[in-house]
C-alpha cells in the first residue's frame, strides 16, 4: 500500500510498459498517480491504491515526479503540451523509447517549463520489470537522478549515463542493436534446421551452447576498436570468414530458406577484404559503417 513517507510518483501512460512502472512504484510503497489516454486500463492499480487523474494536467500536479511512458516522441510531446501549466517545478522522467535527438529536442522543450529532466531507456519487459534482472539506463539532470534513485531502483537497477539527456537513448539503442543483431541470427539458425523437419527446441540448447561461447569475442573485439588495430589476437582471420560467408547464400538456396536476413553482412566484408584487410579480425568492418556527415 502506498506509504506517505515515500515520494510520490505520477506514470503517464498505462500501456504494457506504464502498467508494469505503476506497478512496481506502488508495490515499492510509493503513492501513485496514473493517467492514460483512453479511460478503462487503470482499475487493476485504482485496486492497489493508484489515484486515478482526469487529465495529463491533473495527473502532473499531483506529484513532484512525473514518469512518461508512451507510444513515441510525438505522443509524449501531444500529452506534455497537453498538461504544461503543471510543469514548473516537476521531474520529468520519460522511459519512451526514442533517439538521442529526440530526448535532447525534449530536454530543450520542457527546459522552458522550468523543469528537471532525465530521459531514460528501459532493458526489460513489462514482467521482469521490479526483478533484479531489469535495469533502466539514465541521463540528463544528475541532481533529479541522485535524489529520487531510491525511486527509480523500484523499477530494477539505475544506471546513470551523463548529463547529455541523449546518452540512455543511444545506450538502449546500441544495446537493443545488439540484440536484434542475435535475434536475426537465432531466427535463421531455426530456419534452416527447420527446413529438414528438425524440431527447433531440439536444437536450442546446442544454438544457446555455441551464442553464449561466442559472447566471449566481445571483450576482444572492444579491445581491436578502442585502439582501431584488428589485428590484434586475430584467429579467424576476414579473408578466411568472408570466404566461408559464400555458402550462407548457397545453403538458403539449397534448403529454400530466404538468406536476406544475414546478407547485409557478406559485401561488407568483401568490401574490407579488397581494401587490404584481409589479414585482420572482422571486427574491422566497423570502419565501413562509419558516415561522414
Ligand atoms: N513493452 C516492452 O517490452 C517495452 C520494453 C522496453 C521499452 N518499451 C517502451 O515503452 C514505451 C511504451 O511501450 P508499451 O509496451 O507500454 O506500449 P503499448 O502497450 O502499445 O502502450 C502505448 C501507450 O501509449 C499511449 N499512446 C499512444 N499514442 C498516444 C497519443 N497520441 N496520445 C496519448 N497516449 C498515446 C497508449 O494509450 P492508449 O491506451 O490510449 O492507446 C498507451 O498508453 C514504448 O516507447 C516502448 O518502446 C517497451
Amino acid at each position: 500500500m502506498p506509504d506517505d513517507s515515500k515520494t510520490g510518483v505520477t506514470v503517464l501512460g498505462l500501456g504494457a510498459m506504464g502498467t508494469a512502472l505503476a506497478e512496481a512504484f506502488l508495490a515499492g510503497g510509493h503513492p501513485t498517480t496514473v493517467w492514460n489516454r483512453s479511460a478503462g486500463k487503470a482499475g487493476g492499480l485504482a485496486a492497489k491504491g493508484a489515484v486515478v487523474a482526469g487529465t495529463p494536467a491533473e495527473a502532473i500536479a499531483a506529484n513532484g515526479v512525473v514518469v512518461v511512458c508512451l507510444f513515441d516522441a510525438r505522443s509524449v510531446r501531444e500529452v506534455l503540451e497537453t498538461g504544461a501549466e503543471s510543469l514548473p517545478g516537476r521531474v520529468l522522467v520519460n522511459l519512451t523509447n526514442g533517439t538521442p535527438g529526440e530526448a535532447r529536442e525534449l530536454a530543450a522543450w520542457v527546459a522552458e517549463h522550468d523543469v528537471e529532466f532525465l530521459d531514460g531507456g528501459i532493458m526489460a519487459v513489462p514482467p521482469m520489470i521490479g526483478s533484479p534482472a531489469a535495469f533502466v539506463l539514465y541521463s540528463g539532470s544528475r541532481t533529479a537522478f541522485d535524489t529520487h534513485k531510491e525511486l527509480f531502483d523500484s523499477l530494477g537497477e539505475s544506471l546513470y549515463y551523463g548529463t547529455d539527456p541523449g546518452l540512455a537513448a543511444l545506450h538502449d539503442l546500441a544495446l537493443l542493436s545488439g540484440m536484434y543483431g542475435m535475434f536475426m541470427g537465432v531466427i535463421q539458425a531455426f530456419a534452416l534446421i527447420g527446413s529438414e523437419g528438425s524440431e527447433a527446441r531440439s536444437f536450442a540448447p546446442l544454438l544457446k551452447r555455441w551464442i553464449t561461447g561466442m559472447t566471449g569475442f566481445i571483450d576482444g573485439a572492444a579491445e581491436q576498436i578502442d585502439k582501431r588495430d584488428y589485428t590484434i589476437g586475430v584467429v579467424s582471420n576476414l579473408a578466411m570468414q568472408a570466404g566461408a560467408g559464400d555458402a550462407f547464400a548457397k545453403v538458403g538456396e539449397e534448403q529454400a530458406i530466404s538468406a536476406e536476413l544475414l546478407a547485409p553482412l557478406r559485401p561488407l566484408m568483401l568490401r574490407r577484404v579488397a581494401d587490404g584487410h584481409g589479414h585482420e579480425d572482422l571486427t574491422g568492418i566497423i570502419e565501413l559503417l562509419k558516415i561522414k556527415k
